[in-house]
């Protein structure tokens, strides 16, 4: 579904993604991890358009997608959420979520009030509804990650992109987190790239896992057996904490 082919960008001297390569098939949750700064949110502003390359080629269902806008990117079925959510802060909830409807992939004839209609409904997925006349800046980081996911939901992605969807949660709400993202894989048959640093979570919930450090891909593969090589035990030893 996605193929991404020896990308690199520099930031002035530094390679922050320096020759990747790897694959997501359809269908897929596939964990991006590696310490600070390894490259992991470079690596997804690269997919969607937000980075240009320095080299190499990103294709998504069988389309060269290598450096098109990003509201082309998200017209053909990727959407992505924040590390940090980046709500439309002076907008309630609900109209935040009726601009990705919006700005996504529009039904033929959409008037405002049935983008209002499709934004309820992936409120209400996330359990929000009852905070849809709240305004951004008043919801809690927990209700901030559920608006992230119900926005992103609401373009019609095929491949969603989590940028670390676990930061700052309590386990009790990482666990509902992890559910939801669960439901929105069954449900809209989304094919999820999630970069985690909450381990617990992403063993648990990954199929593959791809491993950066310093820019560079160090390890692909099963959860288990990634988490068993040294250079992997290494990168995060000698890095920070990979719970933090
Ligand atoms: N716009 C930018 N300009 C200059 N340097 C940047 C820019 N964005 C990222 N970097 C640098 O690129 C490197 C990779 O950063 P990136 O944010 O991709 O790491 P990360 O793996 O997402 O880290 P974290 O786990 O802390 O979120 C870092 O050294 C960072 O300082
Ligand atoms: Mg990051």
């Amino acid at each position: 579904m996605l193929k991404i082919d020896n990308i690199t960008k520099s930031f002035g001297g530094l390679r922050a993604v320096n020759d990747v390569s790897f694959s997501v098939n359809q269908g897929e949750i596939v964990g991006l991890i590696g310490p600070n700064g390894a490259g992991k949110t470079t690596l997804l502003n690269l997919l969607c358009g937000i980075y240009k390359v320095d080299s190499g080629s990103v294709r998504f269902e069988g389309n060269d997608i290598t450096n098109l806008a990003p509201n082309r990117i998200c017209h053909m079925g990727i959407s992505r959420t924040y590390q940090i959510p980046q709500p439309f802060d002076a907008l309630t909830a609900l109209s935040g979520v009726t601009v990705a409807v919006i700005n996504g992939k529009k039904r033929e004839n959409m008037t405002l009030s049935d983008a209002g209609l499709d934004a309820s409904y992936f409120l209400e997925f996330v359990g929000l509804f009852a905070k849809r006349d709240t305004l951004s800046r008043d919801l809690t980081l927990y209700e901030l990650r559920m608006l992230e996911l119900a926005r992103a939901l609401a373009t019609s992605p095929r491949l969603l992109l989590l940028d670390e969807a676990m930061a700052g949660l309590n386990p009790g709400e990482a666990s509902k987190a992890l559910d939801m993202i669960w439901s929105a894989q069954e449900q809209f048959g989304v094919t999820i790239l999630w970069i985690e640093h909450v381990m617990k979570v992403i063993m648990k919930a990954a199929n593959r896992l791809v491993v950066l450090q310093y820019g560079e891909k160090i390890d692909e593969g099963p959860p288990e057996a990634v988490m068993a090589n040294e250079q992997v035990i290494q990168a995060y030893l000698g890095g920070s904490d990979v719970n933090d």
